[in-house]
C-alpha cells in the first residue's frame, strides 16, 4: 500500500491513534483525557481534557526554539507601496502588547472580539492577540457592508471591535470606520470599545469614551503572557453564508485546529519550517484564517500578507513579482485570480521578468477549477497545480492531492482523493450510497476529523438541522458530485442556495431578502449564472407590486444600489431584471434551476408541474436583453 492509502486507511480505521500521533507536533500545557470524545455524539469533541495555547504554538514556541530572528510575516502592499518583514521575535512583541491592550479593557478568556481589518499585518496580530488571552475572535471581511457587520455583532456579541481606518482597493480608499459606526448603531448589542488603527490614507473620526487609538494604546501597554485554554474552547467564530440572511457562525476549537493545521502544512502542502508560504486570500475568509494566519505560523514557516489584486496592482505580473521577491515556495489562490491574470496576459509574458525558481507548487480552492485554467497554470508555471476542495465549515481540505504523502496523476476537474480523516460518501435522496460515476449529495461520515467545526456559535440546533439531520450519521456538505472508478472525487455544484462569486461564498437567499425589502417589489428570485471570470455572478428577477407605476430601469438601479448597501460590494450584484411573473410549479415553488439553465444556455426539461409556460418565455426574453445566455 502506498503512503497515501496507508495514512487514509489508518485515519478512518483508528482515528484516535492517527490523530494522537499527529498531536505530538503541538506543545500542550496538559495532555488529553481522551482523543475523541463521543459521549455527546453526534456532537464530537477532540482532545478533551487537554490544555494549550494556540498563540504560544504559533509564535512564542518558535522564539524559544531558535527562530526569533527568522521572518514570521512578510507584508507586501503594492496599493500602499509598503513592504515590512516581522521576525518571530517582533511578531511576539506586537502580539503580546496588543493582548495587553485587550486585557486592559477587561477582555478575558471566552470574550468575543470582532476584527474588521484589511490585509495588513495588524489583522493577523489581532487574531493572535485574541488567541493569546483565550478571547474568541470573529473576523469580518472588509467587502461586507455595515448591515452584514451588524448581524455578526448581534450574534457574536463582541466586547471589543478592532478595526482599521480604511482599506485600500486598487482604485479607491474604503473608509472602514464609518461602516463600523453605522454597524454599531444598527446593532442591539453595543461593544464597550473599538480600537482603531489610523492608516495614513484616511483618518477615522473617533468617538470619545468608546474609541481608542491603536498605536497609542499599544505603545503604553504591557506585554501579557499566554493563557492556557481547553483544547475544546473556541478559538474563533467565522460567519459564512447559508440559505438565509442570517449567516452561520462556524466555530473552530483550539486543540483539534492546531493539530490539523500542523498536519496539513506537512502532509498536504509539504512546507518546511523556514519556508515562505503565500495564501493570496483575505483574513476575512477561512483560507486566510487557516493559511495566512495559523497554518504557516504554527509550522514555523513564513507567511505572506499581500494587500493587492492579481491584476491592476499594477499589472498581471503582480503575483509573479511577489513570488520571486520573497522566495515563495507555494502559492494558494482561487482559480478566478488566475482567470483574471490570463485575461490580461494570455501568454503570461510578465512571468518572464521574474525568477520563479523557488516555486514548487500552486494550490487552488474556493470554487471548481475549470480544466482550461488548470492547463494554463500547469503550462505557464511548470509546477504541480493542486486543486483542493474545502469549506469554511471544515477549515481544511476534504479532498486534495497531498504533496507530502504521495502525488497522484492529476485528472482535470477533480481535486483528486479524500484527504486522510474524511470518509467521503456520495448519497442518493434516501441516504444510500450511489455507484461510482453517479451524481450524489456529498456527505462525510461522522465524526469529522479534528480542526473542523464542532458546532455553530451558540446554536447546536441549527448545527444539527443544517448539517446532520438529512443524512443521520453524516455531515451534509451542501455540495453534489461523484467519485470515479479510481477514487477521484468531482465536485460539481451546490445543492443549496449558496453561490460562489470570485471564490467568495454568497447566499442567494440573503440577496432575495434584500430585494424583497424594496417597497415596490412583490416577490423575487436570485440565481447564480455562469461567469467566465468570477465563476458565477448573481442575477436578480423581481416582480413589482401591482399598482407600482415604476420605470423598470429605475427599479433595477435601485436594487443594485440596495444590494451594495445591505450586503456590500463583495456581492458583485450587477444583473437584475423586472418580470411580470416568476416561473413556478403549481405548488408555488420558484423554478430557479430552470431559470439558471436558460441563463447558462444549457438544455433543461420543463417540469411537468409548471404553473404557466409563458413565464419561461418572459424569462428567456429578459435574459436575452441582458445578454444571456452568453454563448447565444
Ligand atoms: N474591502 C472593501 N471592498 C472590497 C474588498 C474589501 N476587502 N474586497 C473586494 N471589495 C470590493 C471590490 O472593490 C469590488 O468593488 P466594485 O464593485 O466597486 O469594483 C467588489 O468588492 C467586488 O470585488 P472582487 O470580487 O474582488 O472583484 P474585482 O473585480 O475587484 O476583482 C478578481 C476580480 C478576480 C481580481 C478578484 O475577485 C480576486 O482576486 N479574486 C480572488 C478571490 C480570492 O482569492 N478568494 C479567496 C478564496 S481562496
Ligand atoms: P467556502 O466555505 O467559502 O470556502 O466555500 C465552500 C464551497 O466552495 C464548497 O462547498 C464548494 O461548493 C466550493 N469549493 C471550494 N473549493 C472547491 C473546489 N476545489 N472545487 C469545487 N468547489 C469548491
Amino acid at each position: 500500500m502506498g503512503l497515501y492509502s496507508n495514512n487514509y486507511k489508518q485515519s478512518l480505521v483508528s482515528p484516535e491513534d492517527f490523530w494522537a500521533d499527529a498531536a505530538s507536533s503541538i506543545v500542550w500545557d496538559k495532555p488529553w483525557d481522551c482523543v475523541l470524545d463521543s459521549t455527546k455524539a453526534p456532537y464530537y469533541r477532540w482532545f478533551s481534557g487537554a490544555q494549550l495555547n494556540t498563540c504560544y504554538n504559533a509564535v512564542d514556541r518558535h522564539v524559544n526554539e531558535g527562530r526569533a530572528e527568522q521572518a514570521a510575516l512578510i507584508y507586501d502592499s503594492p496599493v500602499s507601496q509598503t513592504q515590512i518583514t516581522y521576525s518571530y521575535q517582533q511578531l511576539l512583541d506586537e502580539v503580546a502588547r496588543l493582548a495587553g491592550v485587550l486585557s486592559n479593557l477587561d477582555v478575558v478568556k471566552g470574550d468575543r472580539v470582532l476584527i474588521y481589518m484589511p490585509m495588513i499585518p495588524e489583522g493577523v496580530i489581532a487574531m493572535l492577540a485574541c488567541a493569546r488571552i483565550g478571547a474568541v475572535h470573529s473576523v469580518v471581511f472588509g467587502g461586507f457592508a455595515a448591515n452584514e457587520l451588524s448581524t455578526r455583532i448581534d450574534d457574536a456579541k463582541p466586547k471589543v471591535i478592532l478595526a482599521a481606518s480604511c482599506g485600500l482597493e486598487a482604485s479607491r480608499i474604503i473608509e472602514y470606520k464609518p461602516l463600523v459606526d453605522e454597524a454599531i448603531d444598527l446593532s442591539d448589542h453595543k461593544p464597550s470599545n473599538t480600537i482603531v488603527l489610523q492608516r495614513p490614507q484616511a483618518t477615522a473620526t473617533m468617538q470619545e469614551g468608546r474609541d481608542i487609538d491603536w498605536a497609542t494604546a499599544v505603545a503604553s501597554a504591557n506585554a501579557v503572557d499566554c493563557v492556557s485554554v481547553a483544547a475544546t474552547d473556541p478559538l474563533y467564530i467565522l460567519y459564512t453564508s447559508g440559505t438565509t440572511g442570517q449567516p452561520k457562525g462556524v466555530v473552530r476549537d483550539n486543540g483539534g485546529h492546531a493539530v490539523a493545521m500542523m498536519w496539513t502544512m506537512k502532509y498536504l502542502y509539504n512546507i518546511q519550517p523556514g519556508e515562505v508560504f503565500w495564501a493570496a486570500s483575505d483574513i476575512g475568509w477561512v483560507v486566510g484564517h487557516s493559511y495566512i494566519c495559523y497554518g504557516p505560523l504554527l509550522n514555523g514557516s513564513t507567511t505572506l500578507i499581500y494587500e493587492g489584486k492579481p491584476v491592476g496592482t499594477p499589472d498581471p505580473g503582480a503575483f509573479w513579482r511577489v513570488i520571486s521577491e520573497h522566495k515563495v515556495v507555494s502559492l494558494f489562490t482561487a482559480p478566478t485570480a488566475l482567470r483574471a491574470i490570463r485575461k490580461e496576459d494570455p501568454d503570461c509574458d510578465h512571468i518572464k521578468k521574474y525568477d520563479m525558481s523557488n516555486m514548487r507548487a500552486l494550490f487552488l480552492a474556493g470554487e471548481r477549477c475549470d480544466p482550461d485554467t488548470l492547463y494554463w497554470a500547469q503550462d505557464k508555471l511548470q509546477v504541480p497545480v493542486v486543486d483542493h476542495w474545502w469549506q469554511t465549515e471544515t477549515g481544511w481540505s476534504i479532498a486534495a492531492n497531498c504533496l507530502g504523502l504521495e502525488v497522484f496523476p492529476v485528472k482535470p476537474g477533480s481535486p483528486t482523493k479524500p484527504v486522510p480523516g474524511y470518509d467521503v460518501q456520495f448519497l442518493d435522496d434516501s441516504g444510500q450510497p450511489v455507484a461510482a460515476g453517479q451524481m450524489g449529495a456529498i456527505a462525510i461520515k461522522l465524526p469529522l476529523p479534528p480542526g473542523t467545526f464542532p458546532t455553530l456559535w451558540q446554536n447546536d440546533e441549527r448545527f444539527f438541522s443544517s448539517y446532520l439531520e438529512t443524512f443521520p450519521g453524516y455531515y451534509e456538505t451542501g455540495d453534489a458530485g461523484y467519485v470515479d472508478e479510481d477514487g477521484y472525487v468531482y465536485i460539481m455544484g451546490r445543492t443549496d442556495d449558496v453561490i460562489n462569486v470570485a471564490g467568495h461564498r454568497l447566499s442567494t437567499g440573503a440577496m432575495e431578502e434584500v430585494i424583497a425589502a424594496h417597497p415596490d417589489v412583490a416577490e423575487c428570485a436570485v440565481i447564480g449564472v455562469a461567469d467566465k471570470l468570477k465563476g458565477q455572478a448573481p442575477m436578480g428577477f423581481a416582480v413589482l407590486q401591482s399598482g407600482a407605476n415604476r420605470d423598470a430601469d429605475d427599479v433595477v438601479k435601485e436594487l443594485i444600489a440596495l444590494m451594495r448597501e445591505k450586503i456590500g460590494p463583495v456581492a458583485a450584484f450587477k444583473l437584475a431584471t423586472i418580470v411580470k411573473r416568476l416561473p413556478k410549479t403549481r405548488s408555488g415553488k420558484i423554478l430557479r434551476a430552470t431559470m439558471r439553465s436558460i441563463a447558462d444556455g444549457v438544455a433543461y426539461k420543463v417540469p411537468a408541474t409548471i404553473d404557466d409556460m409563458s413565464t419561461l418565455d418572459e424569462i428567456t426574453e429578459n435574459l436575452k436583453a441582458l445578454g444571456y445566455p452568453k454563448s447565444a
